[in-house]
């Protein structure tokens, strides 16, 4: 239902708005942050960006072509070792929350990543006016230690030529030990209110309450609306869910494949008061939706592989 309805708005969104189009090709660019780390800006023929950091190698920002940013940085986020950077799309691997001896939702998203060039492709297509980069993790030394598990985790950013933002994101079990995992993608949506937002697809869903030990309960038939901390992971959603925001008249649609858990997290006013990394009140101004495989872990054979894809698409309402 969410879907037909979504694919009506971006057939009258075309119609009704004014895209600028830009003659400037495509572009991939690498920079480095205050802090020495690589930082990649992905540019694509209409003027979208994305900016990507081998620092957890995470999504920092993605603007659209006029330069509004539509992910959440938190003003306090810290960009270097050890802190996680509060905001864009932290990847949590190999585990979701803070069970077992792993730190709170795994390492991956504080450890430095590499460009994977192998095998090279362009990270330019002029034809078809995206930009695309290849990420890889493999464990260090060090992490083999505390989780003594070979692998390599893949994340393939891509800005498309209609300014969507995809992960497709692929781990590979290098033991010769079958691999347990769970993973999400932590998204931080720029949002003008939590007030004003509202998250459909997710109705009637079972869920686990993080703010209750993970106790499972049933959602109401409603869209799912804010006024109060909330930490839920609900269970086997479908592909697709859409996060509107009536203040900016704006909607997120979030289309999924091999993630089937969808993470909500708003911290509210207390806790947001107690992370340091978060301003008082920016609780307000973020809602992370998240794509992800938390209540079943993944299981690989030696050898096997599992691939998930995230795309995210923001419409405006006119
Ligand atoms: C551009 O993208 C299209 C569609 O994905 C592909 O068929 C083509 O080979 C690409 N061109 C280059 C130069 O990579």
């Amino acid at each position: 239902m969410v879907l037909s309805l979504l694919v009506v708005e971006k057939n009258k969104m075309t119609n009704c708005e004014e895209i600028s189009l830009d003659s400037r090709p495509p572009s991939y660019e690498e920079i480095k942050d205050k802090n020495g780390i690589t930082q990649i800006i992905l540019r694509n023929l209409r003027g979208d960006t994305v900016r990507i950091s081998l620092y957890g190698g995470q999504v920092l920002s993605w603007k659209n072509e006029q330069g509004d940013e539509l992910l959440f940085m938190s003003s306090k986020a810290t960009f270097k070792p050890p802190n996680a950077v509060r905001g864009g799309i932290p990847i949590c691997f190999p585990q979701f929350g803070s069970r077992g001896l792993l730190e709170q939702h795994g390492f991956a998203r504080n450890r430095m990543w590499v460009i994977d060039d192998q095998p090279p492709s362009p990270r330019t297509n002029k034809s078809k006016g995206y930009a695309t980069v290849n990420l890889l993790l493999k464990p260090s030394d060090e992490d083999l230690k505390v989780w003594p598990n070979k692998f390599e985790i893949r994340v393939r950013v891509t800005l498309s030529e209609d300014g969507n933002l995809v992960l497709r994101s692929r781990v590979k079990n290098a033991n010769g030990k079958p691999l347990s995992f769970n993973i999400a993608f932590r998204t931080y949506f720029a949002i003008s209110d939590i007030s004003e937002v509202r998250v459909e697809g997710l109705e009637t869903l079972d869920y686990l309450d993080c703010l209750q030990d993970r106790q499972r309960f049933t959602e109401q038939g409603d869209a799912l609306t804010f006024e109060s901390e909330v930490d839920r992971i609900y269970l086997s959603s479908s592909d697709v869910v859409a996060l509107f925001d009536h203040g900016s008249k704006r909607t997120f649609q979030i289309r999924k494949q091999g993630l089937p858990d969808v993470a909500v997290w708003n911290p509210w006013e207390k806790k947001a008061k107690a992370l340091t990394d978060l301003g008082d009140d920016e609780y307000k101004k973020m809602l992370c939706v998240d794509g992800s495989a938390i209540e079943k872990p993944i299981t690989l054979k030696p050898g096997e592989e599992w691939n998930g894809q995230l795309e995210f698409t923001v419409l405006s309402s006119c």
